[in-house]
């Protein structure tokens, strides 16, 4: 079945999420993060993502925004370094995360191929069309899909659901696109086609799915398409 509608995901597949640490350490105001922003970032993400996988399963369900801020709370003190400054300058760039590189030409590729372009993220919709503004993909994508609608977190049904329901495509006809292993892998048991973009080459996610294709970045995602 032809692709005819490329989704993404957003927080570490367009939007690099580990710039805010980098670039808060950067800035002497935040000097104190130079040593530990690798550190962080990992446990920030780490934590945010365990968080919604926990609140799912318990049915507590708040925002990814939430998740965040609680994330980067249990980052900040397991590193020693709780400061009301630092925590809001990371919050301020976790708004505005970078694109990665290729992001911009692959998507207005897929674009001028006809397809149908859009984001399927965890993001509330105030964190995702800040991010998406500020990269300036708004006229590369044709949805932004925020879990809020349906009010549980990836990789339940319910999320990839929304794809259908907005583009009224089959689920064979999706190419999903994530650099989270496990993410990826809940496209795939869906039913979406399904690249898993493993930028820090890492295993494949012993689950129930696996990914039908593995890339190094997203430069090559129009040739599946
Ligand atoms: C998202 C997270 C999982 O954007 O990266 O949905």
């Amino acid at each position: 079945m032809p692709i005819t509608t490329a989704i993404f995901d957003a927080y570490g597949t367009l939007f690099d999420v580990n710039a805010a640490a980098r670039m808060a350490a950067s800035e002497p105001a935040h000097a104190a993060l130079a040593d530990h922003w690798p550190q962080i970032a990992r446990d920030w993400r780490l934590k945010q993502l365990q968080y919604t996988w926990l609140r799912a399963v318990a049915d507590q369900h708040c925002d990814f925004w939430q998740v965040t801020c609680d994330g980067l709370d249990w980052a900040l003190e397991a590193a020693g370094l709780q400061d009301d400054a630092t925590r809001a300058r990371l919050l301020a760039l976790y708004r505005e995360l970078a694109a990665y590189p290729e992001v911009a030409t692959m998507l207005s590729t897929l674009k001028s191929r006809g397809l149908n372009t859009g984001i399927l993220s965890n993001g509330s919709p105030h964190m995702l069309t800040s991010a998406v503004n500020s990269a300036g993909l708004t006229d590369s994508l044709d949805a932004v899909l925020s879990v809020e609608d349906v009010g549980v977190f990836k990789p339940h049904a319910r999320v990839y659901d929304m794809v259908g329901a907005r583009f009224g495509c089959a689920k064979g006809e999706v190419l999903f696109v994530s650099s989270n292993g496990w993410d990826a892998a809940g496209a795939a048991g869906y039913g979406f086609q399904t690249a898993w973009v493993n930028r820090a080459d890492e295993p494949v996610d012993r689950l129930h799915a696996a990914p039908h294709h593995i890339l190094p970045d997203l430069i090559t995602i129009p040739d599946l398409c």
